[in-house]
């Protein structure tokens, strides 16, 4: 059977990654977190030194770009998927407000993106992926059967997002989350490297005002009309 390749773009805390997984599991497709790739970067730097007064030291980075071995593993005892950096299981540190601070010094940097595209191109070659992030459908499967856009009011994103931090244990406040999101919106959008755009074949959902279900109905009629015409429902 010749599977699709579904990309979808989007602001930060968009519930994009709720949605890539219900599509992955209802199609049986592997589901890809790029933003938990450049997050795996984003700790690395900040566990090795190389951020001084909120200032990346590039070169640093790019010395030891080669190194870092970011990987998506099976977690046995979690039963999912988890990201590995350098053979470490990082999955909890790079949801920290730290790393989500500090990701938008690394994310613009051309020779991190170059890197992480490559790695990103090469797990979507046999198709049967959904992959999340800011690009996907722009940069690294222009090609791809399915782009979706999402997007919603940064009240309602910084609201899910504190709630789901609180719900793990973590310790934040709202306007601090809130300015996080704005703050990321802005990066993502003005950053001269692969900038969040809605690519022009792209479908927009604005889940402001519906459920993740509801969500998750209307990106399904997307992605079986695409099956449908490929021949493949
Ligand atoms: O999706 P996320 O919030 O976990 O992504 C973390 C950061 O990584 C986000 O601020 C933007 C960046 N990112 C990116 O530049 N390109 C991607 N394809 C995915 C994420």
């Amino acid at each position: 059977m010749n599977a699709i390749t579904i990309a979808i773009d989007g602001f930060s805390s968009c519930g994009k990654s709720t949605l890539a997984k219900q599509l992955a599991a209802h199609l049986g497709y592997t589901y890809i977190d790029s933003g938990a790739m450049y997050r795996a970067v984003a700790l690395y730097v900040i566990e090795n030194g190389l951020v001084r007064d909120g200032k990346l030291d590039r070169e640093g980075l790019l010395a030891v770009l080669d190194q870092l071995d970011i990987r998506f593993q099976h977690d046995p005892l979690a039963n999912k998927s988890v990201t590995t950096l350098n053979g470490r299981n990082v999955e909890k540190e790079i949801r920290g407000m730290e790393v989500s601070r500090y990701v938008t010094l690394v994310s613009p940097v051309p020779e991190v993106r170059a890197k992480l595209v490559r790695l990103q191109q090469a797990f979507g070659l046999e198709k049967g992926v959904v992959m999340d992030g800011r690009d996907i459908g722009t940069v690294v499967f222009p090609d791809a059967e399915v782009k979706l856009y999402m997007t919603a009011r940064p009240d309602v994103r910084a609201q899910r997002r504190y709630l789901e931090l609180k719900t793990k244990g973590v310790e934040v406040d709202y306007a601090s989350v809130l300015e996080n999101i704005e703050r990321r919106d802005e990066d993502d959008t003005t950053r001269a490297a692969d900038p969040l755009i809605k690519a022009p074949d792209a479908v927009e959902i604005d889940n402001s005002d519906i459920t993740a279900q509801q969500q998750f109905e209307q990106a399904l009629d997307v992605v079986l009309g695409v099956l449908a015409q490929v021949g493949q429902e």
